[in-house]
């Protein structure tokens, strides 16, 4: 028997097959790519996830009996806009998570609502990257197609209605949607009411481990899943990633170094930061509740170092030569931390947390001639765990003191990345034995649907243990310095990215 576990990524699916004893039997993940038509868009068709998704569960399937598929769980990227009308067509592109466009609508739901409702209601303050504010600028900007919506789905319960035909959401997913209530893990009637929209738009919510419905005739006849097998609601990427790797008491906290990297911390009661600085959100695991902070561009901020100036290294790999990533990180291990004075900022994309700001940017500080490629690795490496130690921050003063930080994502295979982490955060960090993230969690949420456990926690007991650890080293002092002049430089040079914004629009 196997638990099939279905991430609908940025710019893949992930499927995958886990046995009972949590063991990944096989794993699968197309591609597909997101568009940006305009600069701080960021779109792709829906249709593009769910032909990619039968083309993954075709592929797990080969050779295998379907009904040996006990159950399905679903995560994906959150806060996506899917419009659909009334005959299920979907209406646009979908707006996505890393879409900055709506900022200037986030200020009107703002005074529409209020700030400290928003904030009281709904755990945070309303960010471009949240699906409410899409509505607005669709509303404003699309009005014939506003006019057509009959459904919004976030993306992963898409996926669902084309296997189920059946609209549904989870808590954690619908928690980044700007109109759930929090704190009651139900729709928020006052927000949706004083915005005009119609509660029916809205998918039933429900806890992450609910059975939410089944494989239909269309949904098996698309994937060769039998019609019939159990669909769980599943989670949001970060909640389901964070279930996939053992954050699931509170004092555990996660941080994940995707293209997008996230320091997740259950809290066991509803708790919000003062200002909204972390994302306050209900978790996948039944009745809990999490904090987390998102930096836009974390491994991202790697990538793009890697893409567009590691040119030797990149011709390097492909000659045979190892991979481009590690020949970076070589490099950057020559240097002495602190990048002999040079330091990064990683608001590639704007930022998140601490700064909700779609107009940060990038910034190397600090150049001289002394400085070469190795130094400004290096300084991308310092820089981003430097801003994911603004989320850790935020969390130690509201009291959550981790007793061990798990690492996990592509920049966690990084050896010399997880020891700068451990040095920047001054605590142990841990490496688990899952390595497959958001859909490894939706599996295990699956298992606990159809009760293989009686509950998430146990799952995660039986599936997923420790493997490295990892602590402070010699390095830890000289971080904690670096790191206050870290935090000194963005509300310096806040006023000089808005003044750069006007050029980067044109
Ligand atoms: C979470 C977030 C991203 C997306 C894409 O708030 O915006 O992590 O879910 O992975």
């Amino acid at each position: 028997m196997y638990f099939l576990g279905i991430d609908v990524g940025t710019s893949s699916v992930k499927a995958l097959l886990v046995s009972e004893s949590g063991k990944v039997e096989k794993s699968v993940s197309p591609l597909y790519e997101f568009s940006t038509p305009k600069p701080m868009w960021a779109e792709t068709h829906p249709i593009l996830w769910w032909e990619a998704t039968q083309k993954a569960i075709r592929d797990l399937l080969d050779g295998l009996d379907p009904s040996s598929i006990s159950s399905v769980g679903l995560t994906g990227q959150m806060h996506g806009l899917v419009a659909m009308d009334g005959k299920g067509q979907v209406l646009r592109p979908c707006i996505m998570w890393n879409d900055q466009r709506s900022y200037r609508e986030c200020d009107e739901v703002t005074s529409i609502i209020g700030r400290s409702e928003i904030l009281r209601i709904t755990g945070n303050p309303v960010l471009a990257g949240f699906t409410a504010p899409k509505i607005l600028w669709m509303q404003k900007n699309e009005p014939e197609l506003f006019a057509k919506i009959d459904k919004v789905l976030l993306p992963k319960d898409y996926i669902r209605y084309q296997l189920t035909g059946e609209f549904f959401t989870d808590v954690s997913d619908a928690s980044g949607t700007c109109m759930l209530n929090v704190g009651e893990r139900s729709w928020s009637s006052s927000i949706l009411d004083a915005m005009g929209w119609s509660k029916c738009w809205m998918p039933e919510v429900t806890e992450s481990t609910e059975l939410t419905s089944r494989i239909s005739v269309s949904g098996s006849e698309s994937t060769g899943l039998s019609v019939g097998t159990p669909v769980v609601a599943g989670g949001g990427d970060c909640a389901a990633q964070a279930v996939g790797s053992s954050i699931v008491r509170e004092g555990k906290v996660s941080v994940t170094l995707g293209t997008s990297g996230v320091v997740f911390a259950q809290s066991d009661r509803y708790r919000v930061e003062p200002e909204g600085k972390l994302h306050a959100f209900c978790h996948a695991v039944p009745g809990k509740w999490h904090l987390m902070g998102v930096m836009l561009s974390a491994a991202g901020s790697f990538q793009w170092f890697k893409n567009k100036f590691a040119k030797e290294e990149s011709r390097r790999e492909q000659e045979g030569g190892g991979n481009a990533y590690d020949l970076l990180t070589e490099g950057a291990a020559q240097i002495p931390s602190g990048s002999e004075g040079c330091m990064f900022l990683p608001y590639l994309s704007g930022e998140r947390t601490p700064h909700p700001d779609p107009h940060a940017r990038g910034a190397f500080i600090g150049l001289s001639l002394r400085h070469e490629m190795n130094h400004l690795t290096r300084a991308v490496l310092e820089g981003v765990s430097f801003g994911l130690n603004d989320s850790l921050s935020l969390m130690r003063g509201l009291g959550i003191e981790p007793s061990s930080v798990i690492l996990s994502g592509g920049g966690a295979q990084s050896g010399l990345w997880r020891q700068m982490l451990s040095d920047v955060f001054n605590t142990n960090c841990f490496t688990v034995n899952a390595h497959e993230g958001a859909a490894y969690g939706a599996s295990l949420l699956g298992a606990v649907g159809i009760g293989s456990f009686d509950s998430v926690e146990s799952a995660s007991d039986h599936w997923i243990k420790q493997t490295e650890e990892i602590h402070p080293g010699e390095n830890a002092g000289k971080y904690q310095s670096l790191y206050s002049i870290y935090e000194s430089l963005y509300p310096r040079l806040q006023k000089t990215f808005h003044a750069l914004a006007q050029y980067s629009e044109e």
